[in-house]
């Protein structure tokens, strides 16, 4: 989370990815009116609700736009950050440009995305699960709706548009315990492969879904493990 890394000299600040626009609100109203803050969500029912929540900041502005394409001026931005988004993008290499593009040359940022290993448990026990009601090529479409990078993909990535030692990308790992209804909602609403499962089948394929995510059962309740990348940039 960015709170408390905006410096003096950041006037004007972008969360790409905004979602509801929480991150904003918050900082927008611990920093002074004179710092510009610019939201970046594609998604408009979430620009409506972002837009409300900063609508009492007159210096808070919410833009429809995306990693791919930003919406903002070559070296505008002085501090840049996102929070769980830049794992949608639908272009690596664009979207890092696109970074590099609206950054000044002295600009800074944090970007905190998922990972490839997120939710490795539940990943080996679906799997053969999905694999008995998904083709092979409906299971690669639905895994390709996010961008799984590992460190060193992501690494590579960012090094090549930004030459800097004031770069660093690390990776963290968060192991969350629920019980499995606690774990169902969020984990339908951000797993697309359900989509692709035939209408007729659905019902049986979530049952045995259920059944093989029940097995990861411990006397702490069923493990996720969050796996999130990191990229660093500072001033030097
Ligand atoms: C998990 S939400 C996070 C929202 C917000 N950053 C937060 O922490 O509450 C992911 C957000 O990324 C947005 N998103 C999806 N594809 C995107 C893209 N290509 N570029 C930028 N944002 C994108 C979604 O619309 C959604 O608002």
């Amino acid at each position: 989370m960015p709170s408390g890394r905006l410096r003096d000299t950041h006037k004007t600040v972008v969360d790409v990815g905004c979602g509801t626009g929480r991150e904003l609100s918050q900082l927008a109203s611990d920093h002074p009116r004179h710092v510009r803050f610019i939201g970046v969500e594609p998604a408009a029912n979430m620009r409506r609700i972002a837009a409300a929540r900063t609508a009492r900041c007159p210096n808070v502005r919410i833009v429809d736009g995306r990693f791919e394409r930003l919406p903002l001026e070559t070296q505008s931005v002085d501090y840049l950050y996102s929070v769980l988004a830049f794992h949608w993008t639908t272009d690596l290499r664009k979207s890092v440009s696109e970074l590099a593009r609206v950054l000044r040359p002295t600009g800074e940022m944090d970007l905190t995305f998922i990972g490839r290993n997120n939710g490795r448990e539940f990943i080996m026990k679906t799997t053969p699960v999905f694999f008995k009601y998904m083709t092979l090529a409906t299971m690669v479409e639905a895994v390709s709706l996010r961008k799984q990078l590992r460190l060193e993909e992501a690494t590579a990535l960012f090094r090549e548009a930004f030459d800097s030692s004031g770069l660093t990308v690390t990776e963290s790992y968060h192991t969350y315990y629920d019980t499995l209804d606690g774990h169902w909602g969020w984990w339908m609403r951000i797993e697309g492969q359900l989509v692709n499962v035939p209408s007729d089948q659905k019902t049986e394929c979530n049952q045995a879904v259920r059944a093989a995510i029940s097995t990861l059962e411990t006397a702490s309740g069923i493990p996720y493990t969050v796996h999130l990348l990191h990229v660093r940039l500072r001033e030097i």
